[in-house]
């Protein structure tokens, strides 16, 4: 029997194949599982931490597994259950990505699976300052985004009083967390709408690289990082936070979320030299088509034979580029998401567009305005829904998320 059959079988024999394999360590387990023994030591082991400057999930590697959440209080809900909320989802939160189960009433579906690097990450929209009678507390950066003249927005799968976002190396580990967080809501609040992604599992390259998303292109190489001096300045709120923002925003971060379909079929119709112009950078590596490997900066300024720009003037990477847009700088952390095949016939996928600033009128705003005038890419995608969340920063030991808003 081949190697693939033999999975096929065990896959079909199920539950039971897999309890004999684990009691006797028979030829079938092996066989199925080669990996099994170090798993839980690489990929379900690891943790991230809950308290801290900045809450986790923001800057934390992509995680293979997604699932983002918005909620609106229920009639009734004000400040007080809003805090005993947090309360409660913190408490989980902190429980589960240390990797212990809930408690009373887990569902178990985590049972046997280490933490897998499991972030919760809790948002406020703009509306739930006024449900918790917090208005004065609003900082003003949660303004309502401008209209974009491409946006096909979605209202109801737009904005919400709070957002969760939950990520996980093990789809199990992030159900699990996503069950538990929305039990606890009770009558509190309600699901508003929820998205679920993914991104690549760790391990399945040779060699770790930036993500890839489902147009095939690498994503994320000029990404703002954690080690650059003005890393801090450019995504989190400052110790001194500047007029319009309150002081409880202290460390935390805005994020905008917006669904952005992927008009897969058409772009895929595209050869691949046409589709490396729309970005301006190779499909196989990433690289700048002025030369180089992926880290080599965007020569924008170099012409070809032709005396045309190499990268074109509507190319995606140029467009958005932080010199293009007065230092416009944001952490872009998505996730890919395919929810099967839409009205149209064509497939339901895309990307559920993160990113992270310590302000959105110096990040996502100036370039989607940018990118909504020219960007060649608009020909192949249509943003579908959009949020924008106050996301508090990282809890002390002892603090619930949101403490010093609520409480103060
Ligand atoms: C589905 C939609 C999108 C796709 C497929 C996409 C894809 C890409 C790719 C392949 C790159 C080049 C590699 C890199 O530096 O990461 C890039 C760069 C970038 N994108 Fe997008 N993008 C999308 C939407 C957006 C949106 C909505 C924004 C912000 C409003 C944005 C902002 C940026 C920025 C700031 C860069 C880095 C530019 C630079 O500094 O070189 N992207 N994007």
């Amino acid at each position: 029997m081949s190697r693939r059959r033999l999975i096929g079988t065990a896959g079909a024999a199920g539950a039971a194949g897999l309890v004999a394999g684990a009691a006797g360590g028979s030829a079938t387990y092996a066989a199925t599982r080669p990996d099994e023994p170090t798993a839980l030591a690489t990929v379900g082991s690891a943790t991230v931490a809950f308290h801290g400057a900045h809450q986790a999930g923001i800057t934390t590697p992509l995680q293979a597994r997604g699932h983002l959440v918005a909620l609106d209080l229920a009639p009734g809900a004000g400040r007080k259950e809003a805090a005993a909320l947090l309360r409660r989802w913190s408490g989980t939160a902190r429980r589960l990505m240390a990797g212990e189960p809930v408690g009373e009433g887990d569902t178990g579906i985590a049972l046997d699976a280490g933490p897998s690097a499991l972030t919760v990450t809790f948002g406020f929209g703009r509306t739930f300052f006024d449900v918790t009678k917090l208005a004065d507390r609003r900082p003003s950066a949660l303004d309502p985004l401008p209209a974009f003249s491409s946006d096909h927005l979605d209202a109801r799968r737009s904005n919400g009083d709070l957002w969760v976002q939950i990520g996980s190396d093990d789809s199990l580990v992030a159900f699990h967390a996503l069950r538990a967080l929305l039990k606890e809501a009770g009558d509190a609040a309600r699901v508003r709408w929820q998205m679920n992604g993914f991104n690549r599992s760790p391990g399945a390259t040779a060699r770790p690289m930036t993500a890839r998303n489902l147009m095939g292109q690498v994503d994320g190489t000029n990404n703002p990082k954690p080690t650059d001096a003005d890393f801090d300045r450019r995504i989190f709120v400052p110790a001194k936070p500047p007029a319009g923002t309150p002081g409880w925003m202290t460390g935390g971060s805005y994020a905008v979320v917006r669904r952005i379909r992927m008009l897969l079929d058409d772009w895929d119709a595209l050869p691949v030299d046409r589709q490396e112009l729309v970005i301006g950078r190779r499909k196989s590596d990433g690289a700048p088509l002025t030369g180089g490997t992926e880290t080599t900066a965007l020569a924008l300024d170099k012409t070809g034979p032709d005396g045309k720009l190499v990268i074109p003037d509507n190319a995606h990477a140029r467009i958005s580029a932080p010199e293009q847009n007065g230092g416009a700088a944001m952490l872009r952390r998505p996730f890919s998401f395919h929810d099967g095949i839409g009205a149209d016939g064509t497939p339901d996928a895309g990307l559920l567009f993160i990113c992270w600033q310590a302000d959105p009128l110096r990040g996502f705003v100036p370039v989607q305005r940018k990118l909504d005038r020219g960007d060649a890419l608009s020909a192949f995608v249509r943003h579908e829904s959009s949020g924008l969340y106050a996301v508090p920063g990282g809890p002390r030991e002892g603090e619930y998320v949101g403490q010093r808003l609520l409480e103060s």
